[in-house]
């Protein structure tokens, strides 16, 4: 059966326009204490001062030997950032913090559930077991600088110990979503080839028990059966009286942690000295189709950009206690939670569990018990916060200096809860635009120097240069009102490498609809397809409308409408699917599933929950749609592609279009009246 892909429907179609906005200044007392309160910052960012701007931030880096070439771009568009460099992340993030900053915190846990000690780990701690884990992972696992460890850890300190200790020794990691099923997980041991799975046998969300060792053994047998087999899996030890994974150990498998590092104890690993262009970590994201992209990520240019990124646009100081609530299975938490504050040298808080659990006031107890001075979510969580709990904030005593939003489209009201109620109006606010691919942010206010404005991100950042081109490659002129393909007209050091393993289609997804000339060694004519549509307002500031390809992001989290349809396709009795987005209240967008069955077979709602829970089988829970309809038929062009447009046309109670070349043009109206009367 035919789930032939075209034509699509995409967010941007269904988004929410809203209307021109006024500015915010940002408060006095917040520019007499920012890294950068000086406007001479732009003309150092200058466009003509580009590639060279951008030793600036590298700068904040220890490097072991410095660059020869800012930016090689001989094999395009296969950026190489300071190319002849070498240096090791682990050491910049942790080892050259101990001469000053020894007992300082470099990170605080907040567990779940709530009433388990908070845990500080000072810069010598992490030194201390981020070296005897990388012994482990040497010694006993037989890893080697360029093979890849994946993890699929919950929010816990284990999680950024793993990834340092990786990148002490030139590993490159690969974080799975902790949220995510054991088959997603499986699915991305076998795409990057890794030998070793880091795990964990349980953890709590939302006052439950996840029994997470469970999702190993099914990762581990779906890479097998991808012809990738797993020598090792690493169990960390956290409910072992309340978990089954005690009975489920695999003799010659698995492992507990804490029984290997008994031999490790005191181990000190010496940090590999790196090129600059060797990959740091993957981080796997939704796209086109259902094989996920595993993002590769540099070590030198990634690590230069969040780390002057964390300083101009977080406005950092190593004094600082700041707090990112996403999770570090997501780049956010990568690049904004470990790498960029770690290599600033501040403390970074980690929080387990959801933050409306036990109750909405959990963050705002948190942010005031630890002195929390920049805040950092998604707007989803801020939807969630101001509709569960709107007084909340003001019952804390807790003063920000500075709150980002990430993710998506903030509706402006909801940014002034957060700016007013949330930040008490002492805060700065930045809305942050980018992407898994991207390393850092692409599109802000610089926090002192550029105004608010409710539901924009803003211009570009430092050195960024975005642009918007409509399907032939025009410009569309900032303030014409016209939405199109958001574009980032030069490399920036954040730029992810390639997609593992596939050079070409990293090539042919970001680079090939907008390049002027392919045999072109200049980086002009390789402006780089984000995949987002946006407006630029007359000011430069743009308004990101949502996602152009096959891809919803729905509260934050990216997935691909082909591996939800192949996941609904796993259910016997379904012969056709189609996902699309619908604009949800709380999530920004839903997902919704509508089926076909096969011949002969009557709806039934066994087979509507049998769709979900493949989905959440084959994804993550995360992935659950809003809702599963199953339809007669679904609305086809004569050619037998499946109408998406239509369908999200009607989910959505909005204009269809012309219908009228259907081949069967009678089930439109049929569908709207099954659905508009169930909704
Ligand atoms: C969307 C998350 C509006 C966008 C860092 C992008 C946003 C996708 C914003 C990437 C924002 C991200 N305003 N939309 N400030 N930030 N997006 O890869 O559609 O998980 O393409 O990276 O989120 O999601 P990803």
């Amino acid at each position: 059966m035919t789930t032939a892909h075209e034509p699509q429907v995409s967010e941007a179609q269904i988004s929410v326009h809203w209307r021109e906005e006024d500015y915010y200044q940002p408060p006095a007392k917040f520019i007499g204490q920012a890294n950068a309160a000086d406007p001479e910052i732009f003309r150092r960012f200058a466009e003509e001062r580009f590639p060279d701007c951008f030793k600036e931030y590298a700068d904040l880096l220890s490097w072991d030997s410095y660059w020869h070439t800012t930016l090689d771009t001989s094999n395009p568009p296969f950026w190489k950032w300071f190319a002849g460099g070498r240096l090791n992340a682990c050491y910049n993030c942790v080892d050259r913090h101990l001469a000053a900053d020894r007992s300082k915190a470099a990170l605080i846990w907040v567990p779940e559930p709530e009433a388990e000690d908070t845990r500080t780990i000072t810069y010598q701690e992490l030194h201390r077991q981020v070296n005897e884990f990388a012994s482990l992972l040497r010694e006993f696992c037989g890893v080697r600088p360029g093979d890849r460890v994946t993890f699929h850890l919950p929010m816990v300190p284990e999680l950024p110990v793993a990834m340092l200790a990786c990148a002490r020794l030139g590993v490159i990691h690969s974080e799975v979503f902790g949220g995510f099923s054991g088959t997603a997980c499986g699915e991305r041991i076998a795409d990057s080839g890794s030998r070793v799975l880091v795990t964990m046998d349980g953890y709590y969300r939302n006052g439950q028990l996840v029994d997470h060792k469970t999702k190993a053994d099914e990762a581990v047998r779906t890479a097998a059966e991808r012809g990738q087999p797993v020598d090792s899996v690493l169990v960390w030890r956290r409910h072992a009286d309340r978990c089954s994974s005690q009975a489920a150990m695999v003799d010659g498998r698995d492992f507990f942690v804490d029984e290997l590092l008994t031999e490790h104890r005191g181990a000190v690993v010496t940090p590999v000295s790196m090129p600059s262009e060797a990959p740091l970590f993957l981080m796997y994201t939704s796209g086109t189709t259902a094989r996920p992209k595993g993002c590769q990520h540099s070590t030198g240019g990634y690590l230069s950009y969040v780390a002057g990124t964390s300083k101009y646009y977080q406005d950092i100081h190593p004094e600082d206690t700041y707090w990112c609530c996403a999770d570090i299975g997501w780049i956010t938490g990568h690049s904004y939670i470990v790498y960029g504050p770690l290599a600033l040298g501040t403390t970074s808080v980690i929080y387990e569990g959801s933050p409306t659990h036990p109750d909405p006031g959990r963050v705002w107890r948190i942010a005031e018990r630890l002195g929390v001075n920049i805040f950092h979510t998604a707007p989803t969580t801020i939807r969630m916060l101001r509709k569960l709990g709107p007084d909340e904030p003001g019952k804390y005593d807790y003063h920000l200096k500075h709150m980002t939003t990430v993710g998506e489209p903030i509706e402006p009201e909801v940014w002034r809860w957060y700016h007013d109620v949330a930040g008490k109006g002492e805060a700065v606010v930045v809305d942050t635009w980018w992407q898994t691919e991207n390393g850092g942010f692409l599109g802000s206010t610089l926090p002192a120097l550029q105004p608010m404005k409710p539901g924009s991100c803003g211009p570009g950042v430092l050195g960024v240069y975005p642009v918007i081109y409509d399907e032939d490659g025009n410009t569309v002129e900032a303030g014409s009102g016209s939405a199109g393909n958001i574009c980032i007209r030069n490399p920036w050091p954040g730029i992810f490498q390639t997609i593992w393993g596939q050079p070409e289609r990293f090539r042919q997804i970001y680079y090939e609809k907008y390049c002027r000339n392919p045999d072109s060694t200049d980086w002009r004519d390789w402006p780089y397809f984000a995949g987002d549509g946006a407006v630029q307002a007359a000011d430069g500031y743009f308004r990101i409308l949502g996602r152009v390809d096959d891809v919803i992001n729905v509260a934050g989290h990216r997935l691909g409408t082909k591996e939800l349809e192949s996941a609904s396709l796993t259910v016997g009795e379904v012969a056709e699917a189609a996902a699309v987005p619908v604009v949800d209240e709380l999530r920004g967008r839903a997902v919704e599933m509508y089926v076909a069955l096969k011949p002969g077979l009557a709806p039934s709602a066994e087979t509507e929950h049998a769709v979900s829970d493949a989905i959440e089988r084959e994804i993550g829970k995360i992935a659950r749609p809003k809702n599963v309809w199953i339809v007669s038929d679904m609305p086809k062009t004569r050619s037998g592609k499946i109408m998406r447009r239509v369908i999200a046309g009607i989910s959505n109670f909005a204009d269809v279009g012309d219908v009228s070349t259907l081949a069967n043009p009678e089930v439109v109206e049929e569908i709207r009246h099954h659905i508009q009367s169930d909704k």
